[in-house]
């Protein structure tokens, strides 16, 4: 499973929008039920308008009906393996705090991460007061 995920990852990152950066990411998500839903990142211009590969591959779960989201893979031509970036631990904190996070190079190195040690408090504080109204 986790060598089908990278390898959609993978896949994905050759759509990748990254004229600014030059920095292609892909990556796949996979639900309980096993179905596989990728992204890559989408810059711009303004480049703080730029999605991430990560949240990417989220909107087009849930665009899908895709949900218990399981396990992500990202792949990056990177020296080592790039886990997601803060803003998309907390997006994908809220399917899964506890999701599987793979993260591979195009080399063939891979580590791997349970989301709760990149991102331990996702809903703590004022996240959690929006959450009980
Ligand atoms: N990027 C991702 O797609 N995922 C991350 O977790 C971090 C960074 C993208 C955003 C931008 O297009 C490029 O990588 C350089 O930051």
């Amino acid at each position: 499973m986790d060598q089908e995920l990278i390898a959609a990852a993978t896949a994905a990152r050759a759509f990748a929008h990254a004229p600014y950066s030059r920095f292609a990411v892909g990556a796949a998500l996979a639900s309980k039920s096993g179905k596989i839903y990728s992204g890559c990142n989408v810059e711009n211009v303004s480049l703080g308008l730029t999605i991430c590969a990560e949240r990417s591959a989220v909107a087009s779960a849930i665009a899908q009906g895709g949900k218990d989201f399981a396990v992500i893979a990202v792949v990056t031509a990177a020296k080592t393996p790039a886990v997601p970036c803060g803003a998309c631990c907390q997006v994908l904190a809220e399917f899964n705090p506890q999701m599987k996070v793979i993260a591979a190079t195009i080399d063939g190195q891979v580590h791997e991460f349970n989301l709760a040690e990149l991102l331990p408090f996702p809903s703590t504080g004022i996240l959690e007061a929006l959450r009980n109204v």
